[in-house]
């Protein structure tokens, strides 16, 4: 178990992964050990993060280019770690981001054709070379990722209105960034219920956290 320094950990997975939930369900057993934590979200986190944010989503913003696109997200993370998460760190907390560069390597990088050699540098120049310690990928089909998301229809944002074909890639492109990292992700099969899930989210965890129970 690490205690004498921070703990860094990032969810990540396609739309409609559950992921969120899970961050959820382990929130409230991190509140329950208390245990010192911060949780966050990308992009967000910070006031001008969640300004980008905003712009990132809205479903007006059609025109976006990818370019645009990428280097919005690179510089709501910069904004973010520097200003939360380096601090909080620093401080012995855990942190734990639902998204970090993982998403714009899939998303940017596989999903829309952008070169991956260059994300890769530009993630770590925006994140000063910051690495989250692990990373949960919760893997599932497009297909069930889509009939999950059509029960929440009225709060697609731009990039979930994305073709099935985009995130087929952005699927493929996560498999690929898990299989070249395998001792910092952890890959989780989210095909299955939250509960199910959770328990193996657990066990992955119980190196790293003393949740007790
Ligand atoms: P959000 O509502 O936070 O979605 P989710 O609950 O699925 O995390 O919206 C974030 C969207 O932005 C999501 O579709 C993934 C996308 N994204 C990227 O394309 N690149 C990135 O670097 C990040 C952080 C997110």
């Amino acid at each position: 178990m690490i205690l004498n320094k921070g703990l860094f950990l990032t969810f990540e997975g396609i739309d409609g992964s559950g992921k969120t939930m899970q961050l959820e369900m382990l929130t409230e057993d991190l509140r329950k050990a208390n245990l010192k934590y911060l949780i966050l979200r990308e992009p967000g986190g910070t006031s001008i993060s969640e300004q980008i944010r905003k712009v990132l989503l809205d479903r007006v913003n059609q025109e976006m280019i990818p370019e645009t696109e990428l280097l919005l997200f690179a510089a709501a993370r910069a904004q973010l770690v520097q200003e939360v998460v380096k601090p909080a760190l620093a401080a012995k907390s855990i942190v734990i981001s639902d998204r970090f560069y993982d998403s714009t390597t899939a998303y940017q990088g596989f999903g829309r054709d952008m070169d991956v050699h260059f994300i890769q540098m530009l993630n770590t120049f925006a994140t000063q070379g910051l690495q989250p310690d692990f990373t949960f990928y919760f893997d599932l089909s497009v297909e069930t990722a889509i009939e999950r998301l059509g029960k929440r229809t009225e709060k697609n944002d731009r990039i979930d209105l994305e073709s099935k074909k985009f995130m087929e890639k952005t699927r493929q492109g996560y498999l690929s960034i898990a299989q070249k990292n395998p001792e910092r992700i952890k890959v989780i099969d989210a095909e299955r219920t939250p509960e199910e899930i959770f328990q193996d989210l657990k066990m992955e965890l119980k190196q790293v956290i003393d949740l007790g129970g």
